[in-house]
């Protein structure tokens, strides 16, 4: 069998633009990065959340902003027959906030800790690692908004991260401030960008006063000399965010977690307060919207919005084909899942056996002892075939004869040694031959 891409063939049916097929070949690093977020979800006492794909439109503009990018130009929302204005959600963090809102979470213990692994829709120009259909794990804490709770994340994410393996990553961190100390600084940026903004591109000139904080994400040179020399939030913090964001940077540092302060961090939806940021990777040259592996960041003020009253929030994601992307170009190697590893193969010849054999399948799973088998091959060298090429220790067979013997052999595929074992002696034999600490032997099902 050759690789996917060797027998690719083109089709009459393509599949939309900006997405992608996830194929077997892939499936190791998947449940790789999978395994990382739900061990460390369980770790740091997380629960899974899944929330429906497709939200109502309103959620969205009131939780993540009209004027945002993401709402203005990259929603996927239509009408239903029944009139509803209806959206693929775009990002995970609302749809949580109103689940715990809907739901009732604040008369439970708080905070609430949610984790998801889902797929997202964003209507963006397609190009390498931006994908119209993409996953992320995201980790999100309602209820709480003490700084301790920001460093936990960040403590999470680390984990996730180092436990996948990868290496080289760093959190850009910044804060935004809140209601009090915000506006007036943002007075300030609108008046330092008007006063500058012949050196400005038309992009940053036209949304000056709509969204000053996109001149700080431009990626042309002379608006980066302005966002160098424009006031940074961090020097406006009213007290209470002052000492919000000193503290999650002494916890930072007790934690031994890699950061660097960058006052450029701003993030491109409206409902962060305080504390934001993002995870890069130390690569060179890649420009920082791409180098994002995950952000993140605190949101106190989005269950207002959503008139679910006061209700503080903190969490971030992760993009799952990034994260992969990532391990595959530092050479890490997924294991295998360990069920995959098979020891033995069950070959059958004939109809009746064929059919003893499925249900000789299940008996040796409850057993603990994982076999392959063909069951949609008859001849039997076509399926030995197999079983070599597997690997496998031993072979099973059964034929008529055996079935009705009420026996079956057992072939050693290595030296090719043949022996007949009684069906009833099948289990306790198997189980003397493959060594208890072998990984062959798996915890019954
Ligand atoms: P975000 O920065 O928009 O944040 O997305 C988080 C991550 O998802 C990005 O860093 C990137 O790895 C991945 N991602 C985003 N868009 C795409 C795309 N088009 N193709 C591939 N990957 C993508 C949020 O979504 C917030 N909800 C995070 C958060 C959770 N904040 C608080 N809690």
């Amino acid at each position: 069998m050759g690789t996917y891409e060797e027998q690719s063939m083109s089709s009459s049916i393509e599949k939309a633009k900006g997405v992608k097929d996830i194929l077997p070949p892939d499936e190791p690093y998947w449940e790789l990065v999978e395994e990382a977020a739900k061990k460390t979800a369980r770790d740091f006492d997380f629960f899974r959340i899944s929330t429906p794909i497709f939200e109502k439109t309103d959620l969205f503009l009131r939780g993540v902003g009209k004027r945002t990018d993401l709402v203005a130009k990259e929603m996927y929302s239509f009408k239903t027959k029944g009139d509803d204005a209806l959206t693929l959600r775009p990002e995970g963090t609302a749809p949580v906030m109103r689940a715990y809102i809907e739901n009732g979470m604040k008369s439970l213990a708080q905070p609430v800790k949610l984790f998801y692994i889902e797929p997202f829709f964003r209507h963006e120009r397609p190009q390498h690692l931006r994908q119209r259909q993409f996953y992320q794990v995201g980790f999100e804490t309602l209820g709480f908004g003490s700084s301790v709770i920001d460093a936990e994340l960040i403590q999470a994410a680390t984990h996730i991260l180092r436990r996948i393996g990868l290496e080289g990553f760093e959190f850009q961190v910044n804060t935004l401030g809140d209601a009090s100390c915000r506006p007036s600084y943002m007075k300030k940026l609108q008046e330092y960008l008007k006063d500058n903004k012949k050196s400005l591109c038309l992009d940053c000139q036209e949304s000056m006063v709509r969204r000053p904080f996109n001149v700080f994400e431009c990626q042309e040179e002379k608006c980066a000399r302005i966002a160098r020399m424009a006031p940074k939030m961090i020097d406006e913090l009213c007290e209470p965010c002052h000492s919000h964001f000193r503290e999650l940077l002494e916890m930072l540092d007790e934690i031994e977690v890699p950061y660097t302060l960058n006052p450029f961090i701003v993030r491109g939806l409206d409902y962060y307060t305080r504390t934001v940021f993002e995870i890069w990777l130390s690569v060179e040259g890649e420009p920082s919207g791409m180098r994002a592996l995950g952000g993140g960041g605190r949101y106190d003020g989005l269950a207002a919005e959503l008139g679910g009253g006061e209700i503080p929030g903190s969490g971030f994601a992760l993009g799952v084909e990034r994260l992969i992307r990532v391990i595959k170009n530092q050479g890490l190697v997924p294991p295998q899942h360990k069920e995959r590893e098979k020891s033995i193969f069950l070959a059958q010849l004939g109809f009746a056996a064929r059919k003893r054999s499925l249900k000789l399948f299940s008996e040796l799973m409850r057993e603990g002892i994982h076999a392959s088998a063909a069951f949609s091959r008859e001849s039997l060298s076509s399926q030995l075939r197999i079983a070599d090429k597997l690997g496998v220790e031993y072979a099973l067979i059964l034929g008529e004869k055996e079935l009705f013997d009420k026996s079956i052999i057992l072939r050693n595929m290595k030296t090719g040694n043949q022996e007949i074992l009684e069906m009833r002696n099948l289990i306790a034999e198997l189980k003397n031959r493959l060594s208890p600490f072998s990984t062959k032997l798996f915890r019954p099902i």
